[in-house]
């Protein structure tokens, strides 16, 4: 990784007057588009424009705390607006619920809609101050940057927060399957339906934003050419008047800002301490909830599995996340009794910096776009246990198109509690087995590729770069 720049240091100084441009994001508040929206700040930024990130100040909040691999106190260039929105309920999650998808986060999502008007004056009023606003939203909060259309010197691009393959899809799909035969050489036959992925109360607030497409002025994606290259092509084609940018990922790939060692996370010392590529690191992210059974047998498989282990183990957020959060319960004696084989977490874990240290050796995921980003940039291999939305499909492009992921729990027996020697099983595949090696060299291989394309000259930089000639244009 020595000789790669990030796309930090490259500033895209061709002659024009960039202070005049300025973007606003608005975010969907969920703390895998907060993040997403709020790395692509940090990138935006670095070309000299102005950034602002709207959003409820208690999402403001989360975003900044959370944030991993810089410090968003350090930008000058990206200003948080914190907008103030009536109270909405928070539920806490409902592990025995239907269906995986965090249903319980509904009211807040629903919430977003007092963000119209706010959203609306704080565009009109930057619109008489710059020669030109661009709007970056997640595709579901269209009905919020609604009045964009009013402006007269605003765009919007919508920006989708989940992989090319899946956005792909969920595009083909709506649009009755173009190019039928051809799109099909590159999807596997047994691509799962939408069936278990959602409830329809949130389809139907997605579709609710379809009816604003007349405002798109062109797509961002969280994707990148050296990983998804097929599917943007094939997007590209199906959306022949629009452009699309495919500037992933946006994290950052080198983590290099130092930090004082009370402010590095225990698990990093612990992963010091253990053999090269020897640990997997297992989190399932931020929205799923399991009952006590499941994650009984999970914790069982980990220990049975024999292999080192890393475990984050938190509840799944509320839609404010700074409210009581109930302590997860593991079989009793447990944590004691694996102490020389693995950790539990319980607070916010320093997921990239896990995933880029060079003992660990792969990530139990659920497979959420975030997480395959990350581990796919640091080169990890994924062990794919999809519970919900885009996750199924995630799996398929990660183990059977990309072949840098093992399944660990087949979507099809989501029903069914995963029994700990299921987990073992898995485990000991992805992080023991000759199978496994592969995986991981196929991982390290691609994670290379990722890294280069946003170094000087790669895909991803000249992509980006061609965003911002878009957007700064005369
Ligand atoms: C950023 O600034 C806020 C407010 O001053 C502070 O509470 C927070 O700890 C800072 N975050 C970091 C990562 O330095
Ligand atoms: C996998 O690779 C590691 C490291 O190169 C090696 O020690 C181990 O024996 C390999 N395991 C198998 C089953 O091939």
């Amino acid at each position: 990784m020595a000789n790669h720049q990030n796309h930090q240091n490259h500033p895209l100084t061709n002659g024009h007057n960039l202070s005049q441009v300025v973007v606003v994001m608005v975010p969907l508040p969920a703390q895998g588009h907060l993040n997403q929206l709020l790395h692509l700040s940090r990138l935006v930024s670095t070309y000299d424009i102005p950034v602002h990130y709207i959003a409820a100040a208690t999402h403001n909040r989360q975003a900044k705390l959370r944030v991993h691999g810089w410090n968003p106190n350090s930008s000058t260039n990206i200003h948080f607006h914190d907008i103030s929105v009536p109270p909405f309920p928070c539920p806490p999650p409902d592990p025995t619920a239907a269906t995986n998808f965090p249903s319980h986060i509904l009211p807040m999502i629903y919430a977003t809609h007092h963000l119209r008007d706010p959203v609306r004056e704080f565009l009109s009023e930057l619109s008489s101050k710059a020669r030109r606003v661009i709007v970056i939203y997640d595709s579901c909060m269209a009905a919020v940057v609604q009045d964009v259309a009013c402006i007269q010197n605003a765009e919007a691009y919508p920006f989708h927060s989940v992989s090319a393959f899946a956005t792909f899809l969920y595009l083909w799909e709506e649009m009755g399957k173009p190019l039928e035969e051809e799109a099909k050489r590159y999807i596997p036959d047994d691509v799962p339906s939408l069936e278990g992925c959602f409830t329809d109360d949130f389809l139907d607030f997605v579709f609710e934003q379809y009816q604003f497409k007349s405002i798109i002025s062109g797509s961002l994606l969280n994707a990148n050419w050296a990983i998804e290259k097929l599917y943007i092509e094939l997007m590209e084609r199906i959306l022949p008047d629009k452009k699309s940018w495919a500037i992933g990922p946006f994290n950052p790939v080198e983590l290099s800002e130092k930090k004082a060692p009370n402010d590095r996370h225990i698990c990093l010392d612990w992963l010091d301490k253990q053999a090269p590529k020897s640990v997997i690191y297992v989190s399932f992210g931020t929205t799923i909830a399991l009952t006590d059974k499941k994650i009984e047998e999970l914790a069982l498989g980990l220990e049975q599995s024999n292999q080192k282990f890393i475990w984050v183990l938190r509840e799944a957020d509320k839609g404010d996340v700074f409210g009581e959060v109930t302590k997860i319960e593991l079989p009793k004696g447990y944590e004691e009794r694996v102490r020389n084989i693995g950790i539990v977490v319980r607070d916010w874990a320093p997921q990239l910096e896990i995933l880029g240290h060079p003992s660990t050796g792969g990530f139990l995921s659920h497979c959420g776009w975030n997480s395959c980003m990350e581990s796919i940039t640091m080169g990890v291999p994924i062990g794919a246990w999809p519970f919900h939305s885009d996750q199924p499909r995630n799996t398929v492009l990660i183990t059977k198109v990309l072949k840098v992921g093992t399944v660990v729990r087949d979507w099809s027996r989501r029903d069914e509690v995963a029994v700990a020697a299921t987990v073992a099983e898995g485990v000991k595949k992805l992080m023991a087995s000759e199978e496994g090696n592969e995986t991981r060299k196929r991982a390290e291989e691609l994670g290379r590729a990722v890294r280069r394309s946003v170094a000087e000259g790669g895909g991803s930089r000249v992509e980006f770069d061609s965003f911002i000639a878009h957007i700064t244009r005369s």
